[in-house]
């Protein structure tokens, strides 16, 4: 999607309203709910149950909107598990899978989680006696890469992640090892479009363990998928009706970055522009902390504003001393002053839940975009926040 397709008239306030102090993370309620709307549909057509996995962005508000239209969450530590049923009460299902459960986090763990899918088999051995009067299953890694980047790729060579399909083959019909595990769990992708690949994934695990699959309960298809297409929406629907019929299985999906990512904004400010070398560099009120994985996997983040053609030219750089900490070179119709504001797009999804304080500077102060257009503060950080967190 181009920056001007993005372009929205609910999102004026982030340029024009005063009382918005940047550097500001924006959430925008009906872009998070339009998505939900939609699984809804899936929900309502296949039976499949949707989960939100809080990893993606676990602020409290933002879950309480979620919470509404889900039937549960997903989550992977004690903390998130502790806030997930803290929101959802009891209206909803916690899920967990990791692979760093450790004995002595288990037994509050366990409280807080309806479902564990235990992440390798001397996981599940360990943890069993925790956990028998939870819902317990295996997390299963089928060994599909459809991830390019490795350190995204839950499948990659000497994966940490899951109990190899071919283990699970010799393994099926080994009782006393799987009394106690009524279902699976399959989350091998990240920031997909196309469900076939859930499919095939799905079709891979029938071809191998259809008689496993057909003594459990239930099926997770973890995340790692956008919802951005309802085409898309009808494999899921297939696949999710497909093996309740087969199998009698209770589906769920957890998607995360799906259901948030298009629906966070960064708001920052131009605090300083110079040459450098013949460039002109425009220094933000916020860093590449703010939005770690630019940093981490080195991608050059959307800004609402940028144009193809536009004939100024900047490179946008965090506040930090950190030389790298740049967003990139961008064109702009407008010639940037000090003060204007530039919005990176599409950085709801593991920004603000990995931000930091590198250099002490402070963390974005977190705004609501609601449905009706209007914005209001959630939360903002002080001095005491930075350094009570040291
Ligand atoms: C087990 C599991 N489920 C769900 C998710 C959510 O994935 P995404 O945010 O890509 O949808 C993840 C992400 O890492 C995960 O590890």
């Amino acid at each position: 999607m181009t920056s001007a397709q993005q372009f929205d008239d609910r999102l004026l306030p982030l340029w024009t309203d005063d009382k918005l102090v940047t550097p500001a993370f924006v959430y925008d309620e009906l872009q998070i709910t339009d998505r939900l709307e939609l699984l809804d549909i899936v929900h309502e057509q296949s039976g499949c149950r949707v989960l939100y996995s809080i990893k993606a962005l676990s602020f409290a508000s933002v879950l309480k909107t979620i919470a509404e239209y889900v039937d549960g969450f997903s989550v992977s530590s004690l903390f998130e598990a502790r806030l997930a049923r803290e929101i959802i009460k009891d209206n909803g299902t916690v899920h967990l899978t990791s692979p760093g459960i450790g004995t002595s986090d288990l037994p509050e763990i366990a409280e807080y989680c309806d479902y564990l899918s235990f992440n390798s088999l001397s996981q599940w051995q360990r943890c069993k006696p925790y956990a028998m009067h939870r819902q317990c299953g295996l997390r299963i890694n089928p060994g599909l890469s459809y991830v390019k980047d490795e350190r995204y790729d839950p499948c990659r060579p000497w994966s940490k992640l899951g109990v190899p399909l071919a283990q699970l083959q010799d393994i099926r019909t080994d009782s006393d090892l799987l009394d106690g595990i009524s279902g699976l769990h399959i989350h091998n992708n990240c920031a997909a479009d196309d469900y076939h690949q859930l499919e095939k994934s799905i079709n891979l695990l029938i071809d191998q363990c259809s008689d496993l699959i057909a003594r459990m309960r239930w099926l997770n298809f973890g995340g790692g998928y956008y919802i951005n297409d309802p085409f898309q929406l009808d494999i899921l629907n297939k696949i999710a009706c497909s093996l309740k019929q087969q199998y009698d299985l209770e589906i769920f999906f957890e998607p995360g970055r799906g259901i948030v990512n298009h629906a966070g904004y960064l708001v920052a400010s131009v605090i300083d522009i110079f040459d450098s070398g013949g460039k002109t560099v425009a220094v933000l009120d916020t860093t590449v902390n703010h939005l770690p994985e630019v940093f981490e996997y080195q991608f050059k983040p959307a800004v609402l504003q940028e144009s193809a053609t536009g004939k100024y030219s900047y490179c946008l750089a965090g506040a930090s001393c950190l030389s790298g900490d740049l967003f990139g070179d961008y064109n702009f119709d407008k010639e940037l002053q000090i003060n204007s504001r530039i919005i990176f797009a599409n950085v709801g999804a593991y920004m603000l839940v990995k931000a930091n304080m590198f250099n002490g500077i402070n963390l974005p102060a977190i705004y609501a975009l609601g449905r009706s257009g209007k914005i209001k503060q959630e939360l903002n950080f002080e001095y005491k926040h930075y350094r009570d967190r040291l």
